[in-house]
């Protein structure tokens, strides 16, 4: 089961980066955007009573208008990875991101990985971000045009540092 997360959820959620992810730095960011209001929503996966999945968007600040979302982080328990899990957690996230009115979404991940749900580094050509240039910060339009501009991007300040 897919569904938002609750402060209740808080606590396993960064057992489960920790879990996911080699050190701790993903669940501090999480802790931080949080802190620093900066998390515009979050969803996990259930599985069994226990968090399963996670997955988080933070507020992206541009020289625009639109509304940009970062994708990260983003975690499945490592005894429940390759079953489609993450995949349903991007797949149904990202249908919440339309839902909001995103123009577009960033992320800064596996090559493998995301263009399967159709980011591409070459939607994010025309982005000026800290990440940018990087063939792992790929980008995916939600509406037409979005990233046909040059646009330029801000990470919260949770990000600093990673
Ligand atoms: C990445 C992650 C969220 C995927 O979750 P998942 O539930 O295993 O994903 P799915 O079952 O939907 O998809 C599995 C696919 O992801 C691929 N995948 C998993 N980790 C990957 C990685 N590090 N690099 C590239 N591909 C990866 C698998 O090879 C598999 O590919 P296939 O479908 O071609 O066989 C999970 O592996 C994870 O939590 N990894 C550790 C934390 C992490 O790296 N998070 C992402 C940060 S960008």
């Amino acid at each position: 089961m897919i569904r938002h997360a609750r402060p209740a959820d808080h606590p396993a959620i960064h057992a489960l980066n920790l879990a996911a992810f080699p050190g701790a730095a993903e669940a501090d960011l999480v802790a931080r955007l949080r802190a620093d209001g900066d998390s515009v929503f979050e969803m996990v996966a259930e599985g069994e009573g226990q968090i399963i999945g996670h997955i988080l968007y933070s507020r992206l600040w541009a020289d625009s208008v639109n509304l940009y979302l970062a994708l990260a982080p983003m975690a499945v328990s490592p005894d429940q990875q390759k079953q489609g899990i993450g995949s349903d957690l991007v797949r149904t996230s990202l249908e919440f991101c339309k839902e909001c009115g995103a123009h577009g979404v960033l992320v800064l991940g596996h090559l493998d990985y995301y263009p399967r749900f159709g980011f591409s580094a070459a939607a994010a050509a025309k982005v000026n971000s800290p990440y940018a240039g990087s063939p792992a910060f790929m980008a995916l339009p939600l509406e037409d045009g979005a990233f046909d501009a040059p646009l330029t991007l801000a990470y919260p300040d949770g990000f600093n540092g990673l």
